[in-house]
């Protein structure tokens, strides 16, 4: 489906315009303008495949195509037609007839999509192809760095995202160069019927990676059907490999059904297996040497991953480490495994995180260490994420967000869905804020880790 804009000063271009374009099933009408700075702006964010200008109006019309083609980079094709003679221009250079047009038009149709290369820009130039999306607010743990022990106050199920809504925002986001997706949640297995939204998320053409992250501890049992219905890989959270440590963590959770999963994953295919563990100083930074031997025999990314303080998950209860003293930093971490031999730094495996990867000689698997508090990676941030309950969120530090859910319940288009994700992308943070430290009073759970 091609995407079609329409400017002109004159409200009557545009419906004769419009009237001779409807009915074409391969074209969607995606807006039409009278005024030039609104025109541009909205070009800008909806990116068109074509804008039909009036030629009558010419140097508004040049005004228009000069500057979405020029500043804002972007390459939609212009075709200037003018209604009272039947004559249209493309590119100011060849004349023509409406017959002329519509062919014109055929061809534009009969191109390649996969030919066009469409990208999301943030407002810094960053290339935003990696959209994680949280499918529930549940989880069926409460690990201590996340959650007060109570947990956190569910939303009710009518502001959870439907199925086809997210496959529908996850169509809009891979039309405009999204790549990735990553499921998060909570826990997206305690997503109803989750394997039938992977199945249909994994039909939506244009994304390379259908990914997950869960704590592990329903994959046993779904393992198989979630690589049958096309997810590629899991990553799987796991922070203590003592079952006594790792209920205390979770408050809840069973090692063994998570080790369990962990089997199940790699039985399935859903490799490389991804270990994310968060590292607490005096409660689990002893078993950073474990963690790192488990790449000696096994094919796994084992990442460490630095604490970050959240709002809502800042007591911990007794006899757990100081609010002040839980952080222990990569660097750290790093300096104790030289005991496991040399580090190689490596180039890591496919993914899209901030990690950055090493191998012990010899090992099977590679290390990671991901500096979420000691440093900044948002220079080469590419992410973006939609909540449970439909919010598009630029940054895991900053509060704002876009409302997606309102829109796709009135029947948004794929274009005004488009629309809101690129607006989402304009107000990504350069760099995240300071001030806004604890991560911005949402719990972790809510926005998808
Ligand atoms: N600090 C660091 N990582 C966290 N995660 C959740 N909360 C925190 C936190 N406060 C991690 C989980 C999981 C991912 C989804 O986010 O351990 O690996
Ligand atoms: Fe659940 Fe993940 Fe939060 Fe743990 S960190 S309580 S597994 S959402």
């Amino acid at each position: 489906m091609k995407q079609v804009y329409i400017f002109s000063t004159h409200p009557l271009f545009g419906g004769c315009v419009e009237a001779l374009l409807s009915g074409d099933e391969g074209l969607r009408i995606l807006g039409r303008e009278k005024d030039l700075i609104k025109a541009i702006e909205q070009i800008r964010v909806l990116q068109p495949d074509v804008i039909i200008v009036d030629s009558n109006d010419f140097e508004a019309s040049r005004a228009l195509a000069m500057n979405c083609v020029l500043k804002e980079g972007l390459q939609p094709r212009v075709v200037g037609l003018n209604v009272r003679d039947n004559k249209f221009i493309v590119c100011k250079t060849q004349l023509g007839t409406i017959k002329e047009l519509k062919d014109f038009l055929e061809t534009v149709k009969s191109e390649n999509n996969s030919d066009k290369q469409v990208s999301t820009l943030d407002g810094f130039g960053r290339t935003l192809d990696y959209l994680r999306v949280s499918v529930t607010d549940r989880c069926n743990l409460r690990c201590v760095y996340c959650m007060p022990p109570s947990g956190v106050p569910y939303k009710p199920r009518d502001a959870i995202l439907h199925s086809e809504e997210i496959a529908r925002m996850i169509e809009a986001a891979a039309g405009i160069g999204f790549r990735t997706i990553r499921l998060t949640g909570g826990e997206p297995l305690v997503r109803k019927n989750i394997v039938g939204l992977v199945r249909r998320l994994a039909a939506i053409s244009g994304i390379a990676e259908l990914t997950m992250t869960t704590n592990g501890t329903l994959l046993s049992s779904y393992a198989n059907d979630l690589a049958d219905a096309g997810l590629k890989r899991v990553n799987i959270s796991l922070d203590s490999l003592r079952a006594d440590r790792f209920r205390r963590i979770t408050r809840q959770g069973n090692l063994e059904s998570v080790w369990q999963g962990i089997k199940a994953a790699e039985a399935a295919g859903l490799t490389p297996l991804k270990i994310n563990m968060v590292v607490i100083r005096r409660f689990n930074d002893d078993e950073v040497i474990d963690f790192a031997r488990l790449t000696l025999d096994h094919p796994w990314h084992v990442r460490f991953i630095e604490v970050m303080p959240v709002a809502g998950a800042m007591d911990w209860g007794p006899n757990m480490p100081d609010i002040d003293n839980r952080l222990l930093t990569a660097a750290e971490i790093q300096n104790r495994l030289q005991e496991l031999g040399e580090l190689l730094p490596e180039d890591g495996p496919s993914g899209h995180g901030p990690a950055h990867y090493m191998r012990l000689p010899n090992a099977q698997g590679t290390i990671g260490f991901i500096n979420a508090m000691s440093q900044h990676f948002c220079g080469a941030c590419n992410r973006m994420r939609l909540t449970a309950d439909g919010y598009l969120r630029p940054c895991l530090f900053s509060d704002q967000g876009v409302n997606c859910k309102s829109a796709l319940a009135d029947g948004a288009s794929i274009g005004e869905l488009q629309s809101l994700i690129r607006q989402a992308g304009r107000i990504k943070p350069q760099q995240r804020s300071l001030l806004n430290d604890p991560v911005n009073g949402l719990a972790m759970s809510t926005i998808g880790g």
